[in-house]
């Protein structure tokens, strides 16, 4: 398979640029993709990513840079390799869901009762056999989702790109494609991703990598990155009545500990090993009911808003805002 040097490596770019007149919306951006992995591309709007995406699957010319993909650098082949999900919908509005499928397979060049093996298996896999029959046009935002990503796989693509599959749908249909995505993956498929939703990164991707201003601000492993977000671990106890008062002197007094006050609830900060019966029997000697003990679990939420230094919610309301120009 390819002529890659390295056949761990399924996707490798190399100072890779896209100019849009004057704006550099990439910027000389370098990375490799291993085989097998689920990688994420993260940042805020407007920060390259669909320029990467189109780049790296031949959907917009390279401006400058070096592309390779299973060791292959021509359109053409990279195109047979790959599967691509576009945040905006490639399939025709007015052929049905199977005909959609069936036209995308015969673009492969499969056989006509391979093709439509391929696409009632599709349909069957993503719970759209119902609508099988019906117009493109007719599915729900969800329904075209899933339908596209059908689409991009009927030829057993090797390499998987999304952009946003899970953007605008609802929470059950996202959490589906996100199993979808996994058992992909699992089967052997590598995946790109781009996502705006850290949560959806943090579930399914071993890596990621931060994007800003079309340059890249950190690529690591997503685990690595959690681990790093705080050096600190976080315990929560929320209490029956509030402590800050009577209590929280004493308990600032801790060394290695710093507690943080918020009403009925303490959350203590400590570089240490977090001994959670600890401090129970402490709040239990002051006669204080504990409800709930838990660790705080550090997200690459934190990760994102110290790289980027915008709160993901900010993002989003750029979003809403701004709209899409591509
Ligand atoms: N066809 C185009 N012509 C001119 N400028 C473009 C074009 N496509 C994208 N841009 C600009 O390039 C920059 C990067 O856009 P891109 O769509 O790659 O960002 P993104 O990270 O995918 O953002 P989003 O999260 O909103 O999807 C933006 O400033 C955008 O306005
Ligand atoms: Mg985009």
């Amino acid at each position: 398979m390819g002529t890659s040097q390295d056949n761990n490596i399924a996707i490798e770019v190399k100072k890779l640029t896209k100019r849009y007149g004057e704006l550099t919306a990439v910027d000389e951006i370098s990375f490799d993709v291993k085989r097998g992995e689920i990688f994420g591309f993260l940042g805020p709007n407007g920060a390259g990513k669909t320029s990467t995406i189109n780049m790296l699957t031949g959907l917009c010319s390279i401006s400058s840079g070096e592309l390779k993909i299973n060791g292959q650098s021509s359109v053409k082949k990279i195109q047979e390799m790959i599967g691509v999900v576009p945040s905006e919908s490639n399939l025709y509005p007015e052929l049905s869901g199977f005909e959609n499928l069936c036209f995308c397979a015969s673009l492969y060049g499969m056989r006509r009762r391979e093709r439509e093996r391929e696409a009632g298996r599709l349909l069957e896999m993503f719970n759209l056999s119902e609508a099988a029959d019906r117009p493109f046009r007719a599915y729900s935002k969800g329904m075209k989702r899933k339908l596209a990503i059908a689409a991009a796989i009927i030829h057993r693509p090797d390499i998987l790109f999304l952009d946003e599959p899970t953007t605008g749908i609802d929470v059950a249909s996202a959490r589906q494609i996100r199993r979808l995505i996994s058992e992909m993956n699992k089967a052997g498929t590598t995946i790109f991703l781009t996502t705006h939703y850290l949560e959806e990164a943090e579930r399914l991707c071993e890596r990621v990598a931060f994007i800003v201003r079309g340059k890249i601000k950190q690529l690591a492993e997503t685990e690595q990155l959690l681990k790093g977000a705080r050096k600190d671990n976080v315990l929560e106890f929320l209490l029956d009545r509030d402590i800050t008062l009577e209590k929280g002197p004493l308990l600032e007094g801790l060394s290695d500990y710093r507690p943080v006050f918020d009403k009925d609830k303490v959350r203590i900060h400590t570089p240490c090993e977090m001994d959670i019966k600890y401090f129970v029997d402490i709040f239990d000697e002051w006669r204080y009911r504990v409800y709930e003990a838990k660790l705080i679990r550090p997200a690459l939420e934190d990760v994102f808003v110290e790289i980027t230094g915008i709160g993901p919610g900010e993002a989003e309301a750029g979003k809403n805002k701004g709209g899409r120009e591509n």
